[in-house]
């Protein structure tokens, strides 16, 4: 599998050390504060599992899964829960976890979905983020790393299902999907 990299972009130390640095800001921040981790299926499953065990607080967890309805190529902007959450997050605090934020389309339609479930709070933790892609404004509160616009695989990002148990982050060989 790492045959199919043109480069790694961030290696099990980098990866460790940054979602170390995320899990004790969020270990600050929430102090005292009922916290659910919400876990964004299947892309952030590889840094949800780690993060959560730099976190210092009794949290809980739940996972979702969505997907942005597409007209071809573009996201139409209409995001369909695949899978919602077992947790009622009314008066709770909610972090989403996710792998990465591209147009933002999908993560600015799910916020949107949840808000409406009166929780206390919802902030957004991401590993990483194409700002150059965006095409919705969304705020990352937690962010891992800033990446060129390069499609990325590995520790949980995938190309057609696969990579996602790479344990490095690294460029796909353009070869691979051209
Ligand atoms: P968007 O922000 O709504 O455009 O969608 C973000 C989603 O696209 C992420 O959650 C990933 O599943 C996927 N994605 C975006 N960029 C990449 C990449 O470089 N590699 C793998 N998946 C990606
Ligand atoms: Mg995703």
């Amino acid at each position: 599998m790492l045959n199919d990299l043109e480069s790694v972009m961030f290696d099990e130390k980098a990866l460790a050390k940054r979602v170390a640095e995320l899990g004790q800001e969020i270990t600050r921040d929430y102090a005292g504060k009922e916290v659910i981790l919400v876990g964004i299926l299947k892309g952030a499953v590889v840094f949800f599992t780690d993060l959560i065990r730099e976190i210092k607080l009794p949290v809980r967890i739940d996972f979702i899964i969505a997907s942005s309805y597409g007209d071809g190529v573009e996201t139409s902007g209409r995001v369909e829960i695949k899978k919602d959450l077992e947790n009622d997050i009314a008066g709770k605090h909610v972090i989403l976890v996710e792998d990465i934020i591209d147009s933002g389309i999908t993560m600015n339609c799910l916020i949107d979905i949840l808000k409406k479930r009166n929780p206390a709070s919802v902030k957004l933790c991401s590993l990483l983020t194409k700002e150059s892609r965006r095409q919705v404004p969304v705020t990352i509160d937690y962010c891992g790393f800033e990446v060129p616009d390069e499609f990325l695989v590995g520790y949980g990002l995938d190309y057609a299902e696969k990579y996602r148990n790479l344990p490095v982050i690294g460029v796909l060989k353009r070869s691979i999907y051209e």
